[in-house]
């Protein structure tokens, strides 16, 4: 059932080329703490890593912990946002810590933590893969593509998504999910990229049934 050849490679290249992001802890070092996962995962929804670096260091400079944000003035927290856009993720940023705060830490399963204000399927699996070593499917559109490639996925998205779902839970290991999920962002980021892939420096090229036509992937259904 499980495709093991394809993390174990992805695996052993992150080990070499994960990106310094001041989100992550360094190789081999503990995994980073559930609030510092959540405050990046939301900040990079619809923002690129290079945005949202230094927004992520002032938060953290200002409020180091999640009791510490729960307390935050609204109109101080909404100014430090300013220029990250959608403030409906900051109102959300806020209820979130109090929620948190008020239940005296992050719950570390996936269901629990989709439970929580402004955490969607995509961040409840990230942060319970990335803080919790939970082994959960974490799909963003960098894993979208990067999947829709190596299976060369011929049926168009959005329809496709539970069978693209289905591919990205075959090839997800049981252990490092959270390293595994990130080292697809980074492949897609960094070399299977939307135009022109380097599909000659990628560790999962002898796999990749879509090599031959790249730019083919993902399918999307016509508009
Ligand atoms: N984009 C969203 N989450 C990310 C992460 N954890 N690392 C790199 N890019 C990301």
């Amino acid at each position: 059932r499980v495709d093991t050849e394809p993390a174990r490679r992805l695996l052993a290249w992150y080990d070499r080329h994960a990106r310094a992001l001041p989100w992550r802890s360094p190789p081999g070092a503990p995994p980073p703490d559930p609030y510092r996962v959540w405050l990046s995962e939301i900040m990079l929804q619809q923002t690129t890593v290079a945005a949202v670096k230094p927004y992520f260091r002032h938060f953290m400079a200002r409020w180091p912990t999640v009791e510490a944000l729960a307390a935050a003035d609204d109109a101080e927290l909404m100014s430090a946002w300013a220029g990250l856009g959608y403030y409906a993720r900051a109102r959300n940023l806020l209820a979130c810590a109090r929620a948190v705060a008020a239940q005296g830490g992050f719950p570390d399963s996936e269901s629990a933590l989709l439970k929580l204000p402004g955490i969607g399927a995509y961040t409840a699996a990230a942060v319970a893969a990335i803080a919790f070593g939970r082994r959960a499917v974490v799909i963003d559109a960098n894993v979208e593509r990067v999947v829709a490639r190596l299976f060369a996925l011929a049926d168009p998205l959005p329809a496709a998504r539970p069978a693209l779902r289905a591919l990205v839970d075959r090839v997800t290991p049981a252990s490092r999910a959270g390293d595994f999920a990130q080292a697809m962002m980074d492949l897609g980021a960094t070399i299977c990229t939307p135009r022109s892939p380097a599909c000659i420096l990628c560790p999962l090229e002898s796999l990749c049934a879509g090599k031959a036509a790249p730019a083919a992937y993902p399918v999307k259904a016509a508009k």
